[in-house]
């Protein structure tokens, strides 16, 4: 695959010293892990939308739990596939780089990523919703639904940022600084319905960025773009990082 870049474009995207990406389950989807909006996002007839909430958990902590466990179960075997290792790469081709994901399965840090500003959470830590502990556990299946905080005995809930919830304010401050500084800003595989992650983009333009988008489709903040990529990220970026590593 040659990728339709420009030989001015090509150079300016070299001469950046602070880039950030920002990246969505499109990211993850080669790897195997199904998008929300994909067919193979839904469980028993339920909405991401519907069990991804305070209001669910609340409600129903054990069937938000079974959703969780069937999710970290689909996760657990699967490997970063060529897209997360190139992004992975770019700490060592610019001299500031940070990684914004809006993805919860860890695959970013599996393939090498140093400090992921994972905006949404991870899905391999739990909270207390007493104490608000958190704690790495890789177990799936769970041997028991809902799982309860070895210290106090209150109810885990997943360390994820649901719908309706803010998100942390130390994680957004830095990826709203690195969007700020970057003077190269990638945005891949998100449907960038979201917000405020959406709002990177807008923000990078605004500052000075160059935005590169890469994705296998059209998308809202595709006019942002000084040049798009169009196809799959486990193809394009280790073709970007090739080019990118050129003489
Ligand atoms: N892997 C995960 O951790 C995961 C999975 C599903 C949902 N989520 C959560 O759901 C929300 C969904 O928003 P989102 O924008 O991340 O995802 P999304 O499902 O809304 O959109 C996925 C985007 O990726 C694109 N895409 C699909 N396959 C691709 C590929 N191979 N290469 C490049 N692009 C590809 C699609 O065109 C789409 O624009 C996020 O908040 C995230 O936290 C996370
Ligand atoms: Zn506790």
């Amino acid at each position: 695959m040659t990728l339709n870049i420009s030989p001015g474009d090509l150079r300016r995207m070299k001469q950046a010293r602070r880039a950030a990406a920002l990246t969505g389950a499109g990211v993850s989807a080669e790897s195997g892990v199904p998008t929300f909006r994909g067919k193979d996002g839904l469980w028993r007839s339920f909405r991401a939308e519907d069990l991804a909430t305070p209001e669910a958990f609340a409600r129903d902590p054990k069937l938000v739990w079974e959703w969780y466990d069937w999710r970290r179960s689909l996760i657990a075997p699967l490997a970063p596939n060529p897209g997360h290792y190139a992004l992975a790469q770019m700490e060592k081709i610019f001299p500031r780089f940070t990684l914004i994901t809006q993805n919860v399965d860890g695959l970013h840090r599996a393939a090498g990523s140093t400090a992921p500003v994972e905006m949404h959470g991870n899905i391999w830590l739990t909270r207390c919703v007493r104490e608000g502990s958190i704690c790495e556990n890789r177990q799936a299946p769970l041997p028991e639904i809902p799982p309860r905080c070895p210290g106090c005995g209150a109810l885990l809930r997943p360390h994820i940022v649901w719908f309706g919830e803010s998100l942390d304010p130390d994680v957004l401050e830095q990826a709203f600084t690195a969007a700020r500084e970057a003077e190269l800003f990638f945005v891949i595989g998100t449907a960038a319905a979201v917000q405020p992650a959406a709002s990177l983009v807008g923000i990078a333009k605004e500052h000075g960025a160059m935005v590169v988008e890469v994705n296998v489709e059209e998308t809202p903040v595709t006019h942002l773009a000084d040049v798009s990529l169009r196809g799959p990220s486990g193809k394009i970026l280790p073709e970007l990082v090739n080019l990118l590593q050129s003489a």
